[in-house]
């Protein structure tokens, strides 16, 4: 059985962090798709196709595993995503208990929905507060946000 799961998120941009989960789903299931979605209630910083490219990249310089593949989705419930490619697990990666706060009643809603479970991963400590709000207002600040980005996300925020 190819047991498929979704990491999604809004990746704007994808940090180090994210690509920890990522690497560490890739490594429970057989086929994982990062899935770009695009929150409304949020402003974004990049457009859904250049976070989409800045995470293939990313991957792909981190020599993740071959398994992961990158998409985007705008239209519909998460789980219709899910349901269409024959993805029974959606991957979330909680830094803290208000991750978990955050998290718990849409896993369930998720579960109610369409029989989509969620299972969490911790990342690495090192990453536990890195997050993309933070690379923004850091960026937009003009700050250096290495630290917290794979090098390709750091290059493109520090184009003039
Ligand atoms: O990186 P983010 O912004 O924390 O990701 C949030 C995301 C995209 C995972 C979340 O907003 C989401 O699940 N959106 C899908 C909309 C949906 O299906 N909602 C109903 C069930 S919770």
């Amino acid at each position: 059985m190819n047991r498929i799961a979704v990491v999604p998120g809004s990746f704007d941009p994808v940090t180090l962090g994210h690509l920890d989960v990522i690497e560490r789903a890739a490594g429970i299931f057989d086929e994982v798709h990062v899935l770009v979605v695009h929150n409304p209630g949020k402003t974004a910083l990049l457009p859904v196709a250049q976070r989409v490219a800045l995470l293939e990249k990313s991957i792909i310089n981190a020599h993740l595993p071959k398994n992961i593949r990158v998409t985007s989705w705008s239209v519909g419930l998460l789980v219709d995503y899910c349901t269409d490619v024959g993805a029974s697990v959606l991957v979330k990666g909680v830094r803290s208990q208000v991750d978990v706060a955050y998290e718990t009643p849409m896993a369930i809603v998720n579960r109610n929905l369409a029989g989509v479970e969620t299972v969490f991963l911790l990342p690495d400590p090192a990453h536990a507060h890195v997050s993309s709000s933070l690379v923004r207002q850091v960026a937009g600040l003009g700050g250096d946000v290495r630290p917290y980005v794979p090098q390709a996300v750091a290059d493109f925020l520090e184009k003039p």
